[in-house]
């Protein structure tokens, strides 16, 4: 399944539409959409934030895995004999003593399809071929260090360049028509003006600051597992089927999470393993991952190959646009990354061809990131029209904005809420662009050259189902619960900002538990779909908790409220029930009330559902827009090359807390450095190691790197969504950065970089023009 049929999956469960998406509901107040702080910020700045490494038992044992030196073959046979007389070793697993693991077919997302140590099989360097569990972590690293493996290695590959022959169509993996309108091809052939080019991105690796880990507790009965995950739930789903036990009978808890970026969406295999040795063992086992497994064990961005032919009249009509691409998946999963995920509906255009293909390679699977498909995809798209823009003469913010539609033409509806226009223009009055000069090299700031680029940027948006439990509690403050998560993106506080905008308690009196699959089910925090998706369900609950006070307080003795057959209507403001259209002043406290009725809290359980079974989104097309300006400077004399400032302008319906929004884009716009300058995964040829699994090597943007961030939000309500009208954001901020960077250096120095990243090798070339 791609990551973006998840993501439709999400939006497709369960008919029901939220009750909370009430065209009379009442105007927010002033708390949705304010700067609040995060309100486990405390617990993160002094330390008692417990991230999943962070859980220590009594009788805790460590796993280290033993991994894979060749890129291909079958394991001959271990030899863990040295390694089991070693100090402090308890136990040598793999394949051939493991308890029984199983694949998953029930519902839920794995990465890999295939548990740890199936068989005796090696697709990839690094792959977890046995582990050592020991005493202490010391003894565990020093004794896998010791188990021998022998191998009978085959040929592999670990190839950049995507330009293989492929399968035949309609096998797995062989070439798919994602989309097609029109006559593409004889459209583009008598195009007046054509660019034809390929675009190259590279595999990229997820490197959130908390690497991945499982703290695995068996009692007897249930396995615990803290884990470092994005979806509590699915993570709960897959590992009960994996490990052959009644969903009841394994909880996951991620409490806090060291930001994921997509790979810690689905379940990798060290947390099947922690389970079983765990239960092997009856002790608590913890499985860390090295930053050098998260280059190998737990997925990447696959490298991406596109060739885009578009075809324009000479006044920048386009009349043909045809995406073709590859990227490349593992042996044992088939990933496609949708790179055509933006491009039917991205600009109007009636004839249209996107078509698919993967191709194999020994490296383990790709998973989700960040913008998974749109991103790379629309480095390709912005890029080829940028070129288009240069061949037409035409000023690229213009062209796109003379191309855009209201319509989704890939399927004939209205967009719910579409403005990159007015991210465009926006982001051109913020940025300066009227006084750009669009010569080459025409810009300068001393010895300097400046390039100015610009980019388009777009995301889905959906909701998926869920669950949230609100109490209302005699002491005055409130409690919410579901069994979503935060990632670091700011959802605790969010929750708090509705069940504040619904009752006035204040957000520091309003505990949010998160991050456990025994609580009501909640949504995973990816697709930009987790805001969405909790925000009814919250809203739901907290009204159903209201009404519990507000019934109380019209019937308890001694309310002030009991006015016999005719009761007035009550409401609730700053905490306080009090009759409506009356000040808030001249009510009781929403607790005393609970008080004299003997209630320790009043309960209301919330609901939200997919937007995909909810008639009223049927006749819309619904996502997030954005439009991203990058300024670089060229310095021609010492070559060095800086992404000096960027405009970020963000359609992501409403926004409900601001600064954490900002600061999310923010940490895109970084992100897009990186993705534009400095990272790619390299395998080495002779073997398939990822030579530049760590950080002195795999070169992520520092605090010196990053560039002068400007972040403006349009936060005009998608109401289609909720209530508030707000969609997600996690994704949509990177989009367009790399290919307004590759613009901009263009514009600099007159090269036109179309593989990721740009080399200061590649600019060069460009000292002739400077
Ligand atoms: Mo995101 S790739 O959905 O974590």
């Amino acid at each position: 399944m791609m990551f973006e049929e998840f993501v439709e999956f999400i939006g497709s469960q369960d008919g029901a539409p939220p009750k909370a998406l009430d065209p009379n509901a009442p105007a927010p107040s002033a708390i949705i959409g304010a700067g609040v702080p995060r309100i486990d910020g405390p617990l993160k700045t002094t330390g008692s934030a417990r991230y999943a490494s962070d859980y220590n038992f009594p009788g805790l044992v460590y796993a280290v895995p033993v991994r894979a030196t060749i890129a291909s073959g079958k394991i001959r046979s271990i030899d863990s004999n040295s390694a089991e007389a070693m100090r402090g070793v308890l136990l040598v697993m793999h394949h051939g003593n493991i308890m029984p693991l199983y694949r998953n077919a029930s519902g839920g997302r794995n990465s890999e399809s295939r548990p740890p140590f199936e068989d005796e099989t090696v697709y990839y360097w690094g792959q977890y071929v046995a582990a050592v569990v020991a005493e202490t972590f010391q003894q565990a690293q020093a004794a896998a260090a010791a188990v021998k493996v022998d191998y009978e290695p085959d040929k592999f590959s670990v190839e950049r360049s995507l330009s293989d022959s492929l399968s035949a169509e309609g096998e797995p993996g062989g070439p798919r028509v994602m989309s097609n309108r029109g006559d593409t091809e004889s459209a583009f052939a008598s195009a007046p003006v054509q660019v034809d080019e390929t675009y190259i991105t590279p595999v990229e690796t997820h490197n959130p600051m908390e690497m991945h880990a499982t703290v695995a507790v068996w009692d007897g009965q249930k396995y615990t597992l803290y884990e470092s995950s994005q979806g509590v739930m699915n993570h709960q789903t897959v590992l009960s089927q994996v490990l052959g036990e009644p969903k009841e009978n394994v909880e996951v808890i991620s409490r806090f999470i060291g930001s994921g970026f997509g790979g810690k969406l689905f379940p990798w295999t060290h947390s099947a393993i922690a389970a079983a040795a765990s239960r092997k063992l009856n002790r608590p086992v913890k499985f860390t991952l090295s930053r050098s497994m998260m280059f190998t064990n737990s997925g990447h961005r696959p490298n991406t190959q596109q060739r885009m032919r578009l075809g324009a009249t000479p006044d920048g009509k386009l009349v043909s646009l045809q995406q073709d691409y590859r990227n490349h998946t593992s042996y044992g999963d088939d990933i496609r990354e949708n790179c055509g995920e933006a491009t039917p509906f991205l600009y109007s255009t009636t004839n249209l061809k996107v078509t698919s293909a993967l191709v194999r390679r020994n490296v383990g699977t790709p998973t989700p990131m960040r913008g998974p498909g749109a991103v790379p995809g629309l480095f390709a798209l912005e890029s080829a029209m940028d070129e288009l823009a240069i061949k037409l003469k035409k000023d690229p913010v213009e062209l796109r904005i003379s191309l855009d539609t209201l319509i989704d033409e890939e399927n004939n509806r209205p967009f719910s809420s579409r403005h990159l226009k007015e991210c465009l223009q926006l982001g051109a009055e913020n940025f300066g662009w009227s006084r750009r000069t669009p010569e080459v090299g025409s810009m300068r700031k001393g010895d300097l050259i400046l390039g100015w680029g610009v980019a388009a940027a777009s995301w889905g948006a959906n909701r998926g189902t869920c669950d949230a439990t609100v109490s209302l509690r005699a002491d005055g403050t409130a409690r919410v619960s579901c069994g979503t998560q935060d990632i670091g993106t700011g959802s605790y506080t969010v929750i708090a900002q509705v069940v504040s905008d619904k009752t006035g308690i204040p957000v520091d009196k309003i505990d949010v538990v998160l991050g456990d699959s025994s609580l009501p089910p909640g949504p995973t925090s990816g697709g930009s779909t987790a805001t969405a998706t909790f925000v009814p369900a919250v809203i739901d609950g907290t009204n159903a908790a209201v009404k519990v006070v507000l019934t109380v307080a019209s019937s308890v003795k001694g309310s002030p409220f009991l006015k016999g057959d005719d009761p007035p209507p009550l409401a609730i403001t700053a905490g306080r029930v009090h009759v409506k259209g009356e000040s808030p002043a001249s009510g009781v406290p929403f607790g005393d009330i609970l008080h004299m009725a003997n209630l320790a809290s009043a309960r209301g359980d919330g609901k939200s559902g997919g937007l995909r079974a909810d008639p009223k989104a049927q006749n819309f097309s619904t996502h997030s827009f954005g439009a991203q300006f990058v300024e670089i400077e060229w310095d021609p004399g010492i070559a060095r090359l800086r992404v000096s400032r960027v405009v970020s302008v963000v359609d992501g319906g409403r926004i409900i807390n601001m600064r954490t929004a900002t600061n999310q884009m923010a940490g895109a716009i970084v992100m897009g450095v990186g993705m534009g300058l400095f990272e790619e995964t390299i395998y080495d040829p002779r073997n398939g190691h990822p030579i530049n699994d760590n950080f002195a090597d795999y070169i992520v943007p520092t605090i010196a790197d990053t560039p002068q961030i400007d972040v403006h939000f349009l936060d005009i309500p998608d109401p289609l969504l909720n209530e508030y009208g707000a969609r997600g954001i996690g994704e949509i901020g990177l989009a367009g950065i790399a290919p307004a960077i590759t613009a901009a250096v263009y514009h600099a120095t007159g090269v036109r970089v179309r593989e990721l990243p740009v080399r200061i090798e590649d600019l060069l070339k460009a000292n002739a023009v400077a």
